[in-house]
């Protein structure tokens, strides 16, 4: 079955950025694709150390609530990355998410053994919400998330940012951004998952 790993980065459960994510992740569910949320919020993960024991094998020696996520992520399809836009670029909670895969670049770059090959062409995409309509924010969070992609040997599979949402729940009333999220979903879906 075709898998697909949407991880959920605002600290609002029920917040812009997820409400987004849950539209595209309906479209994959219309295409029978299995969906699984993540909330990052509550596993309150460790920031990297930067410590390189993981230039030894591609291990990270923080054994907290990423241990299953790099399994996660080595055995889906689809990774879908959801974050509100913190002081114009992605929150903290995917930073620290993004950089404790330091291991699989470890892994890739330094012992040629990368966790994931292009070949097995896993697509990756990124939605952010933000209050203001800077065009520069909404850059930033594609470009941190393209050199993530690209690390951990996913292909970019594309980037929606949605902004003048500021307010918890403000894109509830929004529909033109919630069906653009639904159509992104459905994009992705039929370009890289089907
Ligand atoms: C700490 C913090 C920093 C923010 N910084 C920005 C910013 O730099 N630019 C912006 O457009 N919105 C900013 N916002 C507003 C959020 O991006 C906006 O409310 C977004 O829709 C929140 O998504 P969420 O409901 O999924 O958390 C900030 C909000 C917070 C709490």
């Amino acid at each position: 079955m075709t898998t697909l790993l949407a991880i959920s980065s605002t600290p609002r459960r029920g917040g812009n950025s997820e409400a987004a994510l849950h539209s595209f992740c309906r479209a994959a569910e219309e295409n029978n694709i299995s969906v699984e949320i993540v909330r990052l919020q509550e596993l309150r993960l460790e920031p990297c150390r930067g410590c390189e024991r993981c230039e030894a094998d591609g291990i990270c020696v923080i054994k907290d609530r990423m241990v299953p996520l790099y399994q996660k992520v080595a055995a889906v399809d689809g990774l879908v990355l959801a974050t509100p836009i913190y002081f114009g670029s992605l929150a903290a909670q995917l930073k620290i998410f993004m950089d404790r895969f330091q291991c699989w670049w470890q892994a890739k770059y330094r012992l040629k053994k990368p966790f994931v090959e292009l070949a097995q062409n896993k697509a990756g995409f990124v939605l952010c919400t933000g209050a203001l309509h800077r065009k520069d924010f909404g850059d930033n969070v594609e470009a941190v998330s393209r050199v993530f992609f690209h690390s951990i040997n996913y292909h970019f599979g594309g980037f929606l940012c949605l902004q003048g949402l500021d307010r918890k729940g403000e894109i509830e009333k929004d529909t033109a951004a919630l069906l653009a999220a639904y159509e992104a979903g459905k994009k992705f879906v039929s370009t890289y998952l089907l």
